[in-house]
C-alpha cells in the first residue's frame, strides 16, 4: 500500500500509541470503535455505491476507515481504492493499522477539494464512485490538543490539516466584529451571534482569546438565561461555526462539487452523508444544476435523503443529523 506525505508528517504519537495498545488488532476486530469513532450509516451508503468488483472508488473522507473497510469487503481482488483524508492521524491509523496488509488501498494527504488535482495525479481517469461522510470524526472532537472540545482547556485550533493554515485563535481575535457576527449566524445558526460576537471583542481588548475554556465560559456568560440548564452547551454552535470557518468546509464542498461529475465515469455514483443544512442544501442543488448545455450531469437516487434508523440512532446518537443524498454520474 502506497501513502503520500502523511506519516512523517504526524502530528502527534497518539495513533501509534492506540496501535501499541491494542497490538496489532483491537478486540473483536472492532477498528471503528478503537478509533473512537462510529460509523454513520455504513451499509447505507456503501450500498448506494453500487460497487464492482473490479471498481476504483474514492473514500474522500476516510477517518477511522468504516466506510472504506465496507467498501473493500464488496470490492474483489482487481479492485481499488483511493482513501483521502486532510488529517494526518487517519492516514496513519489506516497505514499502520487496519490497513497494513491491504494492497488494494492506497491512502492519500489531502483536501476533497482538490480531489481532480489528486485523481489526476495518480493517472487515474473516470473512477466508478466516490463516497464523502462529511465533517469531524469523534475523535477528532474528543482528542486533547486539536481545541475542538471545551471538555479540556487547550488552544483554540481547530485545524483538521494541522500543516499551515488558519487557526480559531486568529479567527476569534483577527476578524472585524461584523464578520465574527456572521459566520457565528451563517454557519452556527446562533441567534445570539451579534451579542457574542461583541462579547468576543471586548474581552479580546483586554487580553486575546487563548483557549477553548476560555471561549466556552465567555459564551456561557453571555448567553445565560435562568431556569434549567441547556440541553446541549451553549457553546456547541459558535465551536461548530469557528470550526467550519478554520477550515473553509464548505468551500472545500462546493469547489468539490463542481468538479465531482468530471471525476465519475458515467454510471458512476456519488454518496455524500453531510450533518449541516447549509452542506445537505449544496448537495441537494449540485444534483440538480444544469451544465452551459442545459444538461444536468446527475440522476438523484432519492427525492428526499436517506436517514439513520432508529437502531443505529439508539445505538449512535450522533448520527441523529446525519443526511445521505446519492446520484448517479449520466451517460452524456
Ligand atoms: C466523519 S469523518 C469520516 C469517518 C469515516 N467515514 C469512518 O466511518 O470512519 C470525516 C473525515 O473527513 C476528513 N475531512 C473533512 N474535511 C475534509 C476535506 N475537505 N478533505 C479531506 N478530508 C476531510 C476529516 O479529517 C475526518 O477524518
Amino acid at each position: 500500500m502506497n501513502h503520500r506525505r502523511a506519516p512523517e508528517a504526524s502530528r502527534s504519537a497518539l495513533v501509534p500509541q492506540a496501535l501499541a495498545e491494542i497490538e496489532g488488532s483491537p478486540e473483536g476486530g472492532d477498528w471503528s470503535r478503537a478509533f473512537g469513532h462510529l460509523t454513520v450509516m455504513g451499509p447505507e451508503a456503501v450500498g448506494e455505491l453500487r460497487i464492482r468488483p473490479g471498481g476504483t472508488y474514492v473514500d474522500a473522507t476516510l477517518g477511522g476507515g468504516g466506510h472504506s473497510r465496507l467498501i473493500l469487503e464488496a470490492l474483489g481482488a482487481e479492485g481499488r481504492l483511493i482513501a483521502l483524508d486532510q488529517d494526518s492521524e487517519p492516514l496513519d491509523w489506516a497505514v499502520k493499522g487496519w490497513g497494513r496488509q491491504e494492497p488494494r488501498l492506497k491512502a492519500v494527504a489531502g483536501n476533497f477539494g482538490e480531489l481532480g488535482d489528486i485523481l489526476a495525479g495518480l493517472a487515474l481517469g473516470g473512477v466508478d464512485g466516490i463516497l464523502l461522510d462529511l465533517g469531524l470524526s469523534s475523535r477528532q472532537l474528543a482528542a486533547p490538543g486539536r481545541g475542538f472540545s471545551w471538555v479540556s482547556d487547550e488552544p483554540l485550533d481547530m485545524r483538521l490539516n494541522q500543516e499551515g493554515g488558519l487557526t480559531a485563535r486568529e479567527v476569534v481575535n483577527r476578524y472585524p466584529e461584523k464578520e465574527l457576527a456572521d459566520l457565528i449566524w451563517r454557519y452556527g445558526e446562533e441567534r445570539a451571534s451579534r451579542r457574542l460576537a461583541r462579547a468576543m471583542v471586548t474581552a479580546r481588548r483586554q487580553k486575546p482569546l487563548a483557549t477553548t475554556g476560555e471561549l466556552a465560559a465567555l459564551v456561557a456568560r453571555s448567553l445565560y438565561r435562568p431556569g434549567p440548564p441547556p440541553r446541549i452547551h451553549p457553546a456547541t454552535r459558535t465551536f461548530m461555526a469557528l470550526r467550519i470557518e478554520v477550515n473553509h468546509e464548505l468551500t472545500a464542498l462546493e469547489k468539490f462539487l463542481k468538479s465531482a461529475p468530471g471525476l465519475l465515469r458515467p454510471g458512476g455514483r456519488l454518496v455524500i452523508i453531510s450533518f449541516h443544512s447549509l452542506e445537505d442544501r449544496l448537495v441537494k442543488e449540485a444534483f440538480r444544476a444544469k451544465d452551459e448545455e442545459g444538461r444536468c450531469p446527475w440522476l438523484a437516487l432519492h427525492k428526499k435523503p436517506v436517514t439513520p434508523g432508529q437502531a443505529e440512532l439508539d445505538r449512535n446518537p450522533r448520527a441523529r443529523s446525519a443526511k445521505l443524498r446519492a446520484a448517479e454520474k449520466t451517460p452524456v
